[in-house]
């Protein structure tokens, strides 16, 4: 099938992050993490996983290198372990930890591929954690420090920046549900961090400006949510759900203001906030981050606290094995609501992607048929929202390689890049073929779904 291409100038892309690939989380003087201490917690992920090994990226760099080259990116975004760079996340520098993404820059820019990083995916390290992590007031000026530190060592070669990925998750799954490192599940501390995110977000992009080079946003998962029923009180629940998810974040970023709705979800856990603080906060970035992977069909649901509003799992569509929901439509949805709301602001698909249970690799290959669908479906729906004027810019699939799975660990396979972890052989799945066609192509060569 031939068909039209993305806009000229469309970057093509693939993405990872640095505990959930690197491998090696101590070597060269690196200082553990949240996720390592998290992993090593007996019970706190799937099989005890943890990401120790990983797919050994840190060893494995040129070879990883030369398979990016292969297929063809234009672009990879990565993230930096704040703790490699700063072992105890202040104060003095480790050398070798900052040449490792030093490296990394200059093997993406010999292979002609731009580097978009992303300077938290989630890896606090562990001795700011002892000083009470994203809840400590000054956790905006320790992210702030960090992030200058490599504005300055890397501006000269990285263009793309990502301040955060995903603050909902570090809030909601770190604080409240204890699913994600630090384990935490208090009411009182998600606002809480979810505001120090945001002045961190806000206090990075302000160190950027003083340096001023390129470009830099925030990465903020989205799905629009859908009432389960036309029922008031489930159309109630998916308007809850979409304040907690979607606006939680950007509303603050972009309109100066917290969703109301949040006041009433927290009740008395919803902290005093001040209009400085707010007006530090209303400092977007030069776009927006778009990670989509489904959309949320909502219930209410009393029993769920704090939102009284419960994901449900459809019957009768495809489902990835992370039980999420194919649905493409939501992607074309959500990047419209994003123009209409925020003022059309130019956005990045940072992540997107599936996990699927693959069959093993034979003769070199794995057969992937479900994420090719998956890939093309949503890449026609960023297409159809392309036509329809939003202002998007480039596209990064998740992920470049199976990797770590967070709580998950290893069992849910996200990569174009089959990795064996006892062997660490990479093998390319039929998706990766399709990608890249479809970058060679712009977008062109998108293969229909079956
Ligand atoms: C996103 C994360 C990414 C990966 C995908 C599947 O929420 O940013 O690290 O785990 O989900």
């Amino acid at each position: 099938m031939n068909g039209p291409t993305f806009p000229p100038g469309f970057l093509w892309g693939a993405a990872t992050s640095a505990y959930q690939i690197e491998g090696a989380p101590l070597a060269d003087g690196a200082g553990p993490s949240i996720w390592h201490r998290f992993s090593h917690n007996q019970g706190r992920v799937a099989n005890q996983d943890t990401g120790d090994l990983a797919c050994d990226h840190y060893r494995r760099l040129d070879e990883d290198l030369d398979l990016m080259a292969r297929l063809g990116l234009q672009a990879y975004r990565f993230s930096i372990a704040w703790g490699r760079v700063l072992p105890t996340g202040l104060g003095q520098v480790n050398p070798k930890g900052l040449a490792f993404y030093q490296r990394l820059v200059d093997g993406l820019l010999a292979r002609g591929i731009q580097p978009m990083v992303t300077l938290y995916h989630w890896d606090l390290p562990a001795a700011l954690q002892d000083r009470g992590g994203w809840l400590n007031a000054d956790s905006p000026a320790w992210f702030a420090d960090y992030s200058a530190l490599l504005f300055r060592a890397l501006g000269d070669r990285v263009a793309l920046w990502v301040t955060l990925n995903e603050p909902w998750v570090v809030t909601v799954l770190g604080h409240l549900t204890a699913d994600h490192a630090p384990g935490h599940r208090d009411l009182f501390e998600a606002p809480r961090v979810a505001h120090h995110l945001l002045l961190a977000h806000a206090e990075s992009v302000a160190a950027f400006r003083a340096v001023g080079c390129g470009q830099i946003g925030i990465a903020v998962n989205l799905e629009p949510q859908h009432p389960a029923s036309p029922s008031p009180a489930d159309r109630d629940a998916a308007a809850r759900r979409d304040a907690f998810i979607n606006r939680w974040f950007l509303d603050p970023l972009y309109l100066g203001a917290y969703p109301p709705e949040l006041q009433l979800i927290f009740g008395a856990a919803w902290p005093e906030i001040t209009g400085e603080d707010l007006r530090r906060i209303q400092a977007p970035g030069d776009f927006i981050g778009v990670n989509y992977y489904s959309r949320g069909l909502v219930r209410a649901d009393p029993a769920a606290q704090p939102l009284g509003a419960a994901r449900i799992t459809p019957t009768g569509v495809t489902l990835t094995t992370m039980d999420w929901e194919v649905y493409p439509a939501g992607l074309t949805e959500i990047l419209l609501w994003l123009k209409d709301r925020y003022g059309n602001p130019p956005l990045y698909i940072t992540e997107n992607g599936a996990a699927f249970d693959d069959p093993p690799p034979v003769n070199g290959e794995v057969q992937d048929p479900d994420r090719v669908a998956y890939l093309s479906s949503h890449l026609g729906a960023a297409r159809a929202a392309i036509e329809q004027g939003v202002d998007l810019r480039g596209y990064f699939v998740w992920s470049l390689l199976d990797n770590f799975e967070w709580a998950q660990g290893y069992a849910k396979r996200f990569g174009l890049y089959h990795m064996d972890p006892s062997t660490q052989t990479r093998t390319p799945k039929a998706s990766a073929h399709v990608y890249s066609e479809a970058i060679r192509s712009n977008g062109a060569k998108l293969v229909p779904s079956p």
